[in-house]
């Protein structure tokens, strides 16, 4: 079993599909802390209804060092091993990133090393692109950078916006993040430089 805390700002349906994939009892590990840094979450509102333990932990006028610490205190207090970024607003800190050596993972939506940062469907579809998809990766100090450990693909029609575009890649996100985790879980997989390489 590891001890799995949740970073989000917003809606929260990957955080969804991680925790009910961890009761399904599909991945071996328990939620000990969901922190949102924006009161008006759903999805720690969610995680609230539900009982998962949750902290709000507002950012605003803080340093990013001192907001860090912050969580990362927290992090500490509850035993977390892996920590899980779930639409987390945030650029963490290098001293925060290096707390948790490749255990902080990330979902992007796009395919990266394409389409880093905000709005990554947009820019899909504004590149023109044909396909796109989904990405979890270890987070290091670079954003949207560290080592891929699970990709979909989906494509692109020609009369997509951001929102289809958004939920086709969305329906992949919550398939792909609860068995990149479930990998972990179980660690049958294992990092060499860039490469995440598996064991099973
Ligand atoms: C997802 O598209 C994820 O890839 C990105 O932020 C969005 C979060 O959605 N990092 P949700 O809050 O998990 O519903």
């Amino acid at each position: 079993m590891k001890n799995v805390a949740v970073l989000l700002s917003g809606r929260g349906s990957n955080f969804i599909a991680l925790a009910e994939a961890i009761k399904q009892k599909e991945i071996l590990a328990e939620i000990v802390a969901v922190i949102s840094n924006r009161s008006n979450s759903t999805g720690l509102n969610y995680a609230r209804t539900k009982g998962y333990p949750t902290w709000l932990i507002p950012s605003r006028g803080k340093s990013r060092e001192a907001f860090d610490q912050e969580v990362a205190s927290r992090l500490k207090t509850t035993g977390t091993e892996i920590v899980c970024l779930a639409g987390f607003m945030r650029i963490l800190s290098p001293l925060f990133v290096q707390m948790f050596p490749q255990r902080i993972l990330n979902i992007h939506p796009s395919l990266l090393p394409s389409f880093p940062g905000l709005h990554a469907q947009r820019q899909a579809i504004e590149w023109g692109a044909k396909i796109s998809g989904g990405t979890v990766h270890f987070v290091d100090e670079k954003l949207d950078h560290g080592p891929i450990i699970l990709q979909q693909s989906v494509p692109i029609m020609d009369d997509d916006d951001e929102n289809s575009l958004s939920e086709r890649i969305l329906d992949i996100e919550h398939k792909i993040y609860p068995e990149a985790l479930r990998l972990i879980c179980r660690n049958l997989i294992k990092i060499e430089g860039r490469k995440v390489l598996r064991l099973d």
